[in-house]
């Protein structure tokens, strides 16, 4: 049996418009008809492993909306424990404004709404949802709540001995306070460029100055292991005590569809793996591969796999 994997963060609508390419600043440029689907990192986190058949539940905020209520039973209908989502009267549930190309690149705003709300007094006071953690559990983190509420919640799983995964998105300088109740950290090839201060590192070549400068940037006393996605590259991880990198770990090539919600599938399977006990190599083997099935469908959520699915996908 799998340790329960626990996911504190936001929940957003994500109004989607495909267009031929992104437009430059002051550039008007025409798309397709708006939908608006199930997004939000922490929300899609959720789903991903809900749909893969994971014990997860999430703590949040949506608003009394429409959009609240998309959300909800999408969530509900992937399996997750909803239960600590507060639905919040006379306020927006969060959204993103996203734009994708042909190329399945994308390029998004967050307007917080309800996610604004999660205040650390309120995960403070969510003892239900922390005390179903144990050592096998994991909390996943994003930076789309105020980071007050984050580093309450990593305090809070950190004491019933769960183990933290921060993703350093949308990427935001973390305190010391914060990054050392972390274990593992997630971060894409920009966040590691503004991590660490080092925009021109070869994803796939030598990496010593990458981890002298990830080391300089955590500190002494911060996350132990850093997993680094790298898109089409798939990922590959630091252990900041031996000064280990991995070889790359590679991704199933695909043409990519939409990969909104591509890196959350990824974090939030490696935790699902690292929660059933798998090794960091492993789990990442397994969350490369759910990766780059989302980057394959429209959408966040909607298009991650379910167990089944994943199985029997060959690309
Ligand atoms: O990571 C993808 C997500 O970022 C989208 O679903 C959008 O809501 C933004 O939060
Ligand atoms: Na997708």
């Amino acid at each position: 049996a799998s340790g329960r994997v626990l996911v504190v963060g936001s929940l957003n609508a994500d109004l989607v418009v495909r267009t031929p390419r992104i437009p430059s600043p002051g550039e008007t440029v025409t798309g397709s008809d708006l939908v608006i689907v199930p997004g939000g990192k922490s929300s899609n986190q959720a789903a991903a492993i809900g749909k893969l058949g994971g014990d997860v539940a999430l703590l949040g905020c949506v608003g009394d909306d429409g959009n609240g209520t998309m959300l909800l039973d999408s969530l509900r209908e992937s399996g997750v424990d909803v239960s600590h989502v507060q639905v919040l009267q006379g306020v927006a549930t969060g959204s993103a404004m996203i734009a994708v190309d042909d190329s399945g690149e994308n390029c998004i705003i967050v307007s917080p709404g309800a996610n604004g709300r999660l205040s650390a007094v309120d995960v403070e006071a969510a003892d239900e949802f922390f005390d179903t953690a144990g050592d096998s559990s994991m909390l996943t983190l994003c930076l789309e709540v105020s980071i007050d509420a984050v580093k309450a919640a990593a305090r809070e799983a950190h004491e019933r001995g769960a183990r933290v995964v921060l993703n350093l998105s949308p990427y935001a300088k973390v305190g010391a306070d914060v990054l050392d109740l972390a274990d593992l950290l997630v971060v894409n090839a920009h966040e590691l460029a503004d991590l660490t201060e080092q925009p021109d590192f070869e994803p796939l070549g030598d990496w010593t100055a990458v981890v002298e400068a990830t080391r300089a940037a955590l500190g002494e006393s911060g996350p132990r292991t850093v997993v680094v996605t790298l898109g089409a590259d798939g990922a590959r991880t630091i252990d900041l005590d031996s000064g280990e990198v991995s070889d790359q770990i590679p991704s199933p090539k695909i043409t990519p569809v939409d990969t909104t919600g591509a890196g959350d599938a990824f974090l939030a399977s490696l935790a699902y793996r690292l929660a059933s006990g798998d090794d960091l190599s492993t789990a990442c083997a397994f969350a490369v591969r759910v990766g780059a099935y989302a980057a394959t469908g429209e959408g966040a959520q909607k298009s991650y796999p379910t167990a089944d699915q994943l199985e029997n996908w060959a690309p």
